[in-house]
């Protein structure tokens, strides 16, 4: 008989709740998923009360707060904040998107939950490891290929 059992890291556990700070007037719930692979524990959902009149208007800005002011612990990926390099990209209300550029107000309810991007391994926290997504890429080779010989320096383009 087959004997099935599930990965040790596939039962979220709850985590940690860290409460906004006193005298905050508007608060949001932040549930993040977190979880270091290298560590023992199994993953665990944490939660944060951010003072949302405190940061800005995204979700990224949310993280930020809470790294900065609430756990210096959380992992995340983040480059150029404004939606090109997709860095930021995570699950955000059961939605794949990019942090940056989706506002923690477009998540309905007082909750706002927080995953890394699905399908993919976790090297810590919402930070996938992208290894392989990379050597897909390579692989389709998504870039203009020519039959002509390289030039020396740079393709130049002719005027016609
Ligand atoms: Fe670059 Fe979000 S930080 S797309």
């Amino acid at each position: 008989m087959v004997e099935l059992a599930l990965p040790k890291n596939s039962r979220v556990q709850k985590g940690q709740h860290h409460p906004a700070p006193a005298g905050a007037k508007k608060v949001k719930t932040f549930k993040v998923y977190r979880y270091d692979p290298e560590g023992t524990e199994n993953p665990r959902w944490d939660t944060y009360d951010v003072d949302v009149e405190a940061c800005g208007p995204m979700v990224l800005d949310a993280l930020i707060y809470i790294k900065n002011t609430m756990d210096p612990t959380l992992a995340f990926r983040r480059s150029c904040r404004e939606g090109v390099c997709g860095s930021c990209a995570m699950n955000i209300g059961g939605r794949n998107t990019l942090a940056c550029t989706h506002g923690w107000e477009e998540v309905p309810g007082q909750t706002c939950t927080i995953s890394p991007l699905p399908h993919m391994p976790v090297i810590k926290d919402l930070v996938p490891d992208m290894t392989l997504f990379y050597a897909q890429y390579a692989s389709i080779e998504p870039w203009l290929h020519t039959k002509t010989p390289e030039p020396q320096g740079e393709w130049l383009q002719t005027p016609a």
